[in-house]
């Protein structure tokens, strides 16, 4: 054991953190710059691991994107915080396999408070299922796959001995405002994403309920309906008393996308926000967003423990795993994967370092930045933001006289290395999106960044 490696990649680390505030959050090499300094021929003889880590860091290093930099708002990308990343190391150091408990005992109990703790900060029942995933898309296809299960289960079908052949039809609707990765788990699922049903949303991007009333009345059957707390562009919120009263009404199943809004229920302050949300069926949400877990780290949740762990049910035919005993947590009958790293050593860390308030004061911060860069940008000529600015999420347009320039303004923001942002289209044109997801973002970092972006846009904007 090379114990002087360890101290090496860890200064290597430490030094990477350090100058996160000062290097550009842009990636500096290009493709074909990354390509010659990574794609070395592949030896025959074995090398030094010491040698491997400094050749391999000091190639990927120009090619870095600063996503834990403060000034970096790109995409919906938490930072990490400081015990998630050691917890992380440590992780990786004991190796365990987070498939089971006769696996990795202490694994296996650390997901399992973290488990309890993600339930009790997000305020849904204690007695659910909550299985720890890769990411949200993940989440989406075990909260969905337990849907299935219990929808079809209630309509006389076995869907995991008997397959989706012959049974049946489950209507799916969906917000039109839905994140893609809802449509790439259905079609995961055999649910397909063509014959979903789309209800029209809001100008935020909310679902309209009077339609999901009107659209449930239509039809019968085994039912999904798919809400959203946190449109990726807008970070608006579906109001969830008014759909889950509607799902209940007609027998459907309430899965309810949070991936990084259902955080605001970890708020006194924000819980408002998703007022109603804990009378859903399921809920997909992300430790990897808000709660600045290191990347990958997603959360599922479904009330229903039992529809949850037959849609899973990893260990059906394994005689060669042990029975539980004590009803310890076995994490695979909880997530589709079967051997998986242990990923709930990260969670729990991240969830001790802040505590409850720190959870919330998080989320709260990363609000009022959001709001603050709203305000620094909205009032200059040429500047658009386009919608209420309710969460963490800003969208922001630049032109005047009816030109849309955010496209060019995005790129050369990017380029200029302040910050980074990235861009989408809203309402079918070009909008930049602003996401604060960070717990290292200060309000001077907003306020360097604003200035950045402004200084961009006037030169581009004209
Ligand atoms: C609303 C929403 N749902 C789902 C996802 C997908 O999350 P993941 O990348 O963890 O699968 C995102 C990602 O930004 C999102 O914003």
């Amino acid at each position: 054991m090379d114990a002087e490696l360890y101290r090496r990649t860890a200064d290597i680390a430490a030094e990477y953190l350090r100058s996160l505030p000062e290097r550009p959050v842009r990636a500096e090499a290009s493709l074909e710059e990354l390509r010659r300094a990574l794609h070395v021929p592949l030896d025959d003889a074995p090398l030094p691991a010491r040698q491997v880590i400094e050749e391999l860091a000091a190639a990927a290093d120009p090619g870095l994107v600063g996503t834990q930099s403060p000034r970096y708002f790109g995409f919906v990308i938490g930072g990490s915080l400081d015990a998630a990343i050691a917890a992380d190391w440590l992780t990786s150091v004991w190796d365990q396999n987070g498939g089971g408990y006769p696996a990795g005992p202490s694994a296996s109990v650390a997901e399992e408070v973290a488990c309890e703790w993600l339930l009790d900060l997000l305020g849904l029942p204690e007695d659910a299922g909550v299985g720890l995933t890769t990411g949200c898309q993940m989440a989406h296809f075990t909260c969905l796959a337990a849907a299935r299960h219990r929808t079809l289960a209630d309509a006389g079908w076995d869907v995991e001995q008997d397959g989706l052949f012959g049974a049946p039809a489950i209507r799916v609707v969906v917000g039109a405002k839905a994140h893609t990765t809802v449509f790439a788990a259905l079609r995961m699922l055999g649910l397909g994403s063509r014959r979903v049903e789309l209800v029209p949303a809001d100008d935020q991007g909310a679902m309209n309920v009077a339609e999901l009333e009107r659209m449930l009345h239509a039809g019968g059957g085994p039912a999904i309906v798919i809400a959203q707390v946190g449109e990726v562009n807008t970070g608006a919120m579906d109001a969830m008393p008014a759909i889950t009263r509607l799902a209940r009404t007609h027998g459907a199943w309430c899965h309810v996308d949070g991936a990084f809004g259902l955080w605001a229920a970890a708020s006194p302050a924000l819980r408002e926000l998703v007022d109603g949300v804990a009378g859903a069926d399921s809920w997909a949400t992300d430790a990897h967003k808000l709660l600045n877990v290191p990347y990958d780290s997603g959360v599922a949740i479904v009330r229903d423990r039992a529809a949850h762990a037959a849609a899973m049910n990893s260990f059906a035919g394994a005689e060669y795993i042990p029975e539980p005993e004590h009803d310890e947590r076995y994490q695979a009958e909880w997530v589709p994967e079967f051997s998986r790293r242990a990923r709930g050593i990260a969670v729990y860390a991240a969830i001790r370092e802040l505590g409850r308030s720190g959870v919330a004061e998080l989320v709260e911060r990363c609000c009022a930045n959001a709001r603050l860069m709203a305000d620094a940008l909205r009032g200059e000529d040429g500047v658009t933001v386009l919608n209420d600015v309710v969460f963490n999420q800003v969208l922001v347009r630049f032109g005047a006289n009816g030109a849309n320039v955010t496209d060019r303004v995005v790129d050369a923001v990017q380029r200029e290395g302040t910050c980074w942002m990235s861009g989408t289209q809203w309402d079918g044109e070009p909008a930049m999106r602003i996401s604060v997801c960070n717990w290292r973002t200060s309000a001077d970092d907003i306020r360097r960044s604003a200035q950045a972006i402004l200084a961009q846009a006037r030169v581009t904007v004209g």
